[in-house]
């Protein structure tokens, strides 16, 4: 049968699950975790094909890598290997069935045209279930090796909007078009074919900036917030996803809020808070953290001691992998449900070891997660 891709359905990521559950980080060595011990994720080709297998056989919605092109050092060496995700989603597009994978484009580092074919024939290869994650970049050292200088951070996102609309001309325009913008111009643009069912991949950005934010609102089905977990109460959440979503109305869109974590779940919730304890703390690996840190400009001469301790400590629990869902099945699945309640659309998590956790994780979790209404898989 001839699968339809409406954006509805795309959107929906072809199932009716109210909230969607994804996998992060995945083709990133060490995932979401900065942690030393052994069995940290290595993001091999195997250990990723199984894990994208496994997740489609049980029902899980989605994966969401991570473009990253240069490691953060340390004893791990963090992300030191890294799949670049169009190729790595192409691959796991063609060896699953049901989920949607994305694939994350930096802006300034990808020619448009080239970005927009090798989205399509992604897209083609899953058969509609392409997504695209659409990133102006951060990372100074990323773009030194690149050799392309870094804009200013506002302009960053107008490049942003001239891009992405070459893109989305590229993949409808059905007669030559040519763009004569402040950063392109490209000439007799002839791009075929389109995207699988004429229509166009979801596209998500997680901007955290006012200007990266209603960059997403303007032109994304999908905007993920990493202070929209349950850090907050319930009420505090719901605050933040309506307020997102009202601020996208204003621009006549309807836009799907998502948030990211990390899930750490075990028979006891004493067995899980030990396990997180020992991965993520007492193994972490500073070295590595207090080098995002520093490019973040949080180094120990422009704190306090204990200011400094406290950032590095909340860091290496709660910003890497974002919010950690750490208990048992119970506990994990109530917390996850909480975030449909408060109105997000859903959730990519990460594991230490994605292929050893994700079958107990879907074991016990997702039929709680049907139990408490808010999945029918
Ligand atoms: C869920 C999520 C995924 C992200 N993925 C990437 C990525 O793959 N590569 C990247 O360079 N930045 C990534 N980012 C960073 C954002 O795209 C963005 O640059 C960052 O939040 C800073 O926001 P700003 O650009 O509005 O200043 C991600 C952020 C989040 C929350």
């Amino acid at each position: 049968m001839v699968r339809t891709a409406s954006m509805r359905e795309r959107a929906a990521m072809y199932n009716a699950n109210a909230l969607k559950v994804g996998l992060f980080g995945a083709n990133c060595s060490s995932g979401r975790s900065a942690t030393k011990v052994p069995e940290r994720w290595t993001a091999s080709w195997p250990d990723c094909l199984s894990l994208a297998r496994m997740a489609d056989e049980a029902g899980i919605d989605f994966m969401l890598p991570i473009a990253r092109w240069k490691g953060y050092g340390g004893d791990t060496d963090f992300h030191g290997a890294t799949f670049e995700t169009i190729t790595w989603a192409a691959g796991l597009l063609a060896a699953t069935a049901r989920m949607t994978v994305f694939g994350t484009v930096h802006a300034p580092l990808f020619h448009p045209l080239i970005a927009a074919k090798a989205l399509v024939t992604a897209d083609h290869i899953g058969e509609g279930r392409l997504g695209v994650n659409l990133v102006v970049g951060w990372n100074e050292g990323e773009f030194e090796m690149f050799g392309v200088a870094q804009r200013e951070h506002d302009t960053r996102y107008d490049f942003a909007q001239e891009w992405l609309d070459a893109v989305k001309s590229a993949w409808s325009e059905t007669n030559d078009f040519d763009v004569e913008g402040r950063f392109l111009t490209l000439r007799k643009v002839r791009a075929f074919p389109k995207p699988f069912g004429a229509t166009r991949p979801i596209i998500m950005n997680a901007g955290s900036s006012p200007t990266g934010q209603s960059f997403a609102l303007r032109n994304c089905d999908a905007f993920f917030t990493a202070t929209a977990g349950s850090r907050t109460s319930l009420e505090g959440n719901a605050r933040r996803v309506n307020e997102i979503k009202s601020k996208a109305r204003v621009f006549g869109r309807d836009i799907d809020v998502y948030t990211v974590g990390q899930v750490i779940c075990r028979n006891s919730q004493r067995e899980a808070e030990d396990y997180y304890h020992y991965a993520i703390i007492d193994n972490a690996d500073w070295s590595a953290i207090e080098r995002m840190l520093e490019m973040r400009n949080i180094t120990p001469s422009s704190f306090s001691p204990d200011e400094y301790a406290a950032k590095r400590q909340y860091f290496a629990g709660n910003a890497i992998g974002g919010y950690p869902f750490v208990g048992t099945p119970d506990e994990v699945a109530q917390q996850l449900a909480g975030l449909s309640k408060a109105g997000l659309r859903g959730i990519a998590v990460s594991f230490v070891d994605y292929l050893g956790e994700l079958p107990y994780f879907c074991d016990e979790v997702l039929p709680r997660l049907v139990r408490l209404g808010v999945r029918h898989s």
